[in-house]
């Protein structure tokens, strides 16, 4: 079984993605890592981001692997654990833009079909772009999305946990860039899949989300044991 569930940073793609992924025993898979470990291997090389023929080349080059229990995945790049490095704001911006390039995309979106498609179970599958392009078939697609004000609460909230010193504002204006970037984009940007069940968070908790997406599982594959 594949389920997409795409949509903006901050809709709580990561949380549900993991919780349906234990329920159902599926892979559970962070496309977002993928691109931001690329954006790192880029920056540690001192690339820069109009340097396309070399960041290509390290996108097909680097070993990016994801391992663990989704609670504790860790991020591996070319064998060193880059799991905490690759959720700063800078990592952030760089994977929206580095993502914006069509070859980084295919060779992500192979890697990506591989591990789905090798999935004893199946997958969760988490991005922007995982309905529309790397899994048009997929069993069900979810389409999370919240009010920016929304999502930019819950990234300041979360950020200032992490020790993060920012504003409100600030973390909301960064949202809304990397929204315009990663729906403005010419490959694959973000959009709602035909057949995807659109849910919107802003008001909800994640365990009412989670309760609706469990719903729609069960009318779409009723043998699914979710509950
Ligand atoms: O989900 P995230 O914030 O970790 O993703 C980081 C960036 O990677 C995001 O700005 C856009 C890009 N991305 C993408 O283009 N396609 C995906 N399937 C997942 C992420």
């Amino acid at each position: 079984m594949i389920i997409a569930i795409d949509g903006p940073s901050g809709a709580g793609k990561s949380t549900l993605g993991k919780m349906l992924a234990k329920k159902l025993n599926l892979l559970y898979l962070d496309t977002g890592a993928m691109y931001r470990a690329v954006a790192l291997a880029v920056d540690r090389a001192a690339v820069p981001h109009r340097d396309i023929d070399r960041i290509e080349y390290i996108a097909e080059t680097a070993k990016i692997e994801l391992i663990g229990e989704p609670d504790n995945l860790r991020v591996i790049l070319n064998g060193d654990d880059v799991t905490a490095e690759i959720r700063t704001l800078e990592i952030a911006q760089s994977a929206s833009i580095v993502s914006t390039i069509s070859e980084v995309r295919r060779i992500m979106v192979d890697h990506q079909r591989a591990i789905g498609e090798s999935a004893p179970n199946g997958c969760v599958l988490e991005g922007r772009d995982i309905g529309s392009v790397v899994f048009p078939k997929a069993d069900i697609k979810f389409f999370l999305t919240a009010k920016p004000e929304a999502r930019a609460r819950r990234r300041f909230t979360e950020d200032k946990a992490r020790g993060r010193i920012s504003t409100y504002e600030q973390t909301l204006a960064e949202i809304n860039e990397r929204d315009e970037r990663d729906v403005s984009r010419e490959d694959s940007p973000l959009t709602i899949a035909d057949d995807a069940v659109v849910i919107d968070t802003s008001e909800l908790d994640l365990d009412e989300v989670f309760e609706q997406m469990v719903v729609v599982l069960q009318k779409v594959k009723p043998a699914a044991r979710v509950i």
